[in-house]
């Protein structure tokens, strides 16, 4: 129990510390100021390590969470048929559920980015956005 959580931390920290590395890179202007990475480069970068590379759940980090990591290319299938944006952007933006709730598995990636982008809200955004995008078009 004890060595999941540690292992747990570990990977979260080499997370967290990934995303620093792309956020400074923005930041000191060392590429273009339009520079933005891909949904899909985000999505490698962030989430797949948990989600799976295709999206169903399977990432590597998967046996370690308490909750399983969502099946993220039934979204569609599961809001109606219609991908399910603004639920998304706010599960992306405050986390999944309610932090009243109970501390989640999923990291609240919303406070992250604002702080990597220097509350930039336009950048922060369109991260959201973008990431969306590369989740829909990951609907089976
Ligand atoms: C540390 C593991 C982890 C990482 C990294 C992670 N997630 Fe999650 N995610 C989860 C877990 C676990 C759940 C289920 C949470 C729950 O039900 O409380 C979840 C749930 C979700 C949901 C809700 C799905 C649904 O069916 O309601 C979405 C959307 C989501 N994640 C997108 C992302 C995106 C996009 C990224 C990358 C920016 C990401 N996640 C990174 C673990 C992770």
């Amino acid at each position: 129990m004890a060595l999941r959580h540690v292992i747990f931390l570990g990977v979260l920290w080499i997370l967290i510390a990934s995303v620093t590395v792309t956020g400074r890179a923005v930041n000191e202007g060392q590429l273009p100021s339009n520079f933005m990475l891909t949904g899909e480069q985000m999505y490698k970068e962030y989430c797949a390590a948990c989600h799976g590379k295709d999206g169903k759940g399977h990432g590597p980090l998967a046996v370690v969470l308490k909750t399983p990591p969502a099946d993220l290319t039934t979204l569609a299938k599961r809001h109606d048929g219609k991908f399910p944006y603004d639920y998304v952007g706010s599960v992306l933006e405050f986390g999944p559920g309610f932090p009243a709730h109970g501390s989640s598995d999923m990291p609240t990636w919303g406070p992250l980015f604002r702080y990597y982008d220097k509350r930039n809200e336009r950048i922060v955004k369109q991260r959201i956005r973008v990431l969306s995008d590369y989740l829909a078009s990951l609907q089976e």
